[in-house]
């Protein structure tokens, strides 16, 4: 399966979804290729601590940028059980050859109404792909860095606001602000590999979720 993680915006957490979830995929026996799709390229800067670490599994991961993506992808698309694509936050020709060629887009985005509104933007580009280049893509919005606190209402203010996008499904798979996440992302591991005092289990639990509302089981 093509998985492409995007978003307008900036630190929504797109590295560290796509990470967590190919991190999960290798551990369930997948051979899974992360294309770093942002000439930041934090993905790469992750595999590169994973594999100086001696994480295993180890996964590969490399660089590709430029409108040209989907038909490397393409060609990647027989050799790996799964590609995921961590695209850089904003509207790019690379992007949207990305999301092409997706079986499953997923887009993060935070608390606050700045957020969703934002959101809208990708949401018109994916009914114009569906419609012209895509028509079985699937787009899922995930709430990531959720406040943790059950009293602040940005959380669910925001989730009313994403669900009126026609073509993007809500996905209740909600990661919290969880300090372990930026920890295990320095480790080059995922959330789900922090043992000792590191262990988060509601940061392991909620990844799990959002792995198989995308996986499956
Ligand atoms: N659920 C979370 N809890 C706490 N920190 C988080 C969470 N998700 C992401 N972060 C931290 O927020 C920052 C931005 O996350 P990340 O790099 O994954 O976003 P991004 O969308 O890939 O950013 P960019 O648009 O720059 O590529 C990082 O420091 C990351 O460790
Ligand atoms: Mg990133």
């Amino acid at each position: 399966m093509i998985v492409v993680v995007a978003s307008e915006k900036g630190g929504t957490g797109k590295t560290t979804i796509a990470t967590n979830l190919a991190i999960m995929r290798a551990l369930n026996g997948k051979q899974i290729l992360l294309i770093d799709a942002d000439s930041q390229q934090s993905s790469m800067d992750f595999s590169r601590v994973r594999s100086i670490e001696n994480n295993a599994p180890s996964i590969t991961c490399m660089p590709v940028v430029g409108k040209g993506i989907d038909k490397i992808i393409s060609k990647f698309n027989e050799n790996f059980d799964d590609i995921l694509v961590d695209v850089g936050g904003r509207d790019s020709s690379t992007m949207r050859s990305a999301i092409s060629i997706a079986d499953k887009l997923i887009i993060p985005f935070l608390p606050g109404s700045l957020d969703a509104w934002s959101t809208e933007k990708m949401a018109d580009l994916v009914t114009i792909c569906k419609k012209e280049i895509n028509p079985n893509l699937i787009a899922l919005s995930v709430l990531n860095k959720a406040d943790v606190n059950p009293k602040n209402k940005d959380n669910n203010e925001v989730i009313e606001l994403i669900k009126i996008y026609r073509d993007i499904s809500f996905i209740a798979s909600t990661l919290y602000y969880r300090v372990s996440y930026r920890r295990a992302i320095g480790e080059g591991k995922s959330v789900v590999e922090l043992t000792g005092n590191n262990k988060d289990s509601k940061a392991m639990l909620e990844v799990n979720t959002l792995y198989h509302s995308i996986y499956g089981n």
